[in-house]
């Protein structure tokens, strides 16, 4: 009888090979998390602890440490500034979330060209840097990506480099190409994130973004610490994470996710992109379960009870830690030194707002209300005008303010996004507005505006 099923099965097996039909099922596949805090120094503080956050949850929630790759500075825990060392927390009072953290690619190995190999699963992209690890997901994976740091108009920033929209989503496009995965997520943490993919992301490729800003607005940093002097967190992050705790919430899908962050998240406008319909895969089946993680967080968050945020604007951070640290200390001495340094940070942000307003005005032939168009307008980064706009922050980059190390020029990139959709505006025009006004490279050299 055994034998004959054997026989049988043997037949089955061969038939169903030589009709050409894949003889495996399809076999469940891994999650493969990749999870980057881009941006360095103790004032960006909230963006490591995010991401060791995000850690922790996947780690606790039964995904493999093998399979989760860490990206960052790792300037934090142990900066001078920290009054902890080595303990990095992520909400008031909350516990440590760098222990254990697996430190993948640190200091200057976090990069968008690093990101982009160990994404793609390069291995000779990464070899002899960090630990040269890498995403090596097949077609039946899921790849989880989340992103946390600086972002402007079509791009997110890296300490010395900056990653355009156009390199990430030929990208994107390759790995779906290639089968690299089966579904794709990416939870995004940035100002302007919207803009990475909004008109840019096609539908149809097994990707699913959700996005803490809309393509034309900050995103929002929350909880600051006064003994630590710095915000803990940012809030789309802190809200998808506290998301995970509840547990009718944490078996839910994608897409749930996605509202009721959407719905807490009021501070700016959260979003989703791509394949919408993959909103329905399981949260579980991204980012693992664990009873023992389902706590008080997560049902005063089913309640709608959640602890007030103290949120601020993530463009004025810099700013707004000098003026929270006034606001602290009486002694005469110090509150010298932090009112200089308040000047300083606006002085800085002053003199780019100058080199701006110049480069609009040496936009010879060009109308007050088309000039106007560009300082105040909203038009829509797309992949028709993406390209101008590259080669205008590009050249900005290059010979004004360089962009990851000015993160305060930010706020001015949509005019060059702008100066790609006035009608009358040629690309060569603009070119020449910014070169008679940014001529010295030397200048800004050394120009750190925040
Ligand atoms: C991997 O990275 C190397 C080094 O940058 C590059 O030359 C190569 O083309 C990359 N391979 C793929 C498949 O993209
Ligand atoms: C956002 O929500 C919080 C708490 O739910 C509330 O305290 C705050 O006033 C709201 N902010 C805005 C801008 O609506």
């Amino acid at each position: 009888m055994n034998c004959l099923l054997l026989v049988a099965r043997f037949i089955l097996l061969l038939g169903v090979g030589t009709l050409g039909v894949p003889p495996q099922p399809q076999e469940r596949g891994k999650t493969w998390a990749l999870l980057v805090a881009g941006s360095k120094g103790y004032y960006n503080y909230r963006h490591q602890a995010d991401v060791c956050h995000a850690y922790q949850i996947l780690h606790s929630n039964g995904i493999p440490d093998e399979n989760i790759i860490v990206m960052m500075v790792d300037d934090i825990a142990h900066d001078p500034e920290n009054p902890t060392p080595g303990i990095i927390i992520n909400s008031p009072g909350g516990e440590d979330v760098y222990h254990g953290v697996p430190k993948d690619y640190t200091g200057k190995h976090v990069n968008s060209k690093t990101f982009l190999h160990v994404l793609t699963g390069n291995k000779t992209g990464v070899q002899g840097i960090g630990s040269g690890r890498v995403i090596e997901s097949g077609p039946n994976d899921h790849v989880f990506v989340n992103f946390v740091d600086h972002g402007g108009p079509g791009i997110l920033c890296f300490p010395d480099d900056v990653l355009p929209a156009d390199e990430l989503i030929k990208t994107l496009k390759n790995m779906a190409q290639k089968s690299q995965f089966s579904k794709l997520i990416f939870y995004i943490e940035a100002c302007y994130s919207g803009s990475m993919f909004d008109n840019l992301l096609d539908d149809d490729l097994n990707i699913f973004v959700t996005t803490a800003a809309d393509p034309f607005e900050s995103s929002y940093a929350c909880y600051y610490d006064e003994e630590r002097m710095a915000y803990l967190g940012d809030v789309f992050s802190v809200t998808w994470m506290n998301d995970m705790n509840s547990e009718t919430l944490a078996l839910n899908d994608l897409h749930h996710q996605f509202e009721r962050v959407r719905t807490r998240t009021n501070t700016s406008h959260v979003e989703e992109y791509g394949d919408l319909d993959i909103g329905n895969t399981k949260l579980k089946d991204i980012l693992g379960f664990n009873m023992k993680n389902m706590n008080s967080i997560g049902s005063a968050y089913e309640s709608g009870n959640l602890p007030t945020m103290d949120v601020h604007d993530n463009l004025h951070i810099p700013l707004k830690i000098v003026m929270n640290q006034l606001e602290k200390y009486k002694d005469v001495s110090k509150r010298k030194e932090l009112k200089t340094e308040l000047r300083s940070l606006q002085k800085k942000r002053s003199e780019v707002d100058a080199v701006i307003d110049k480069i609009i005005n040496n936009l010879l032939d060009l109308d007050e209300d088309s000039k106007d168009d560009i300082r105040v307008g909203r038009h829509s980064l797309n992949k028709q005008n993406f390209p101008c706009y590259k080669k205008l922050f590009t050249l900005f980059s290059d010979k004004c303010f360089n962009i990851p190390k000015n993160p305060y020029v930010r706020i001015h990139l949509q005019k060059f996004v702008n100066m790609c959709g006035v009608p009358g505006l040629t690309i060569e025009k603009a070119v020449e507005a910014i070169e008679s006004v940014c001529y010295d490279e030397e200048r800004y050299v050394n120009f750190f505006a925040q």
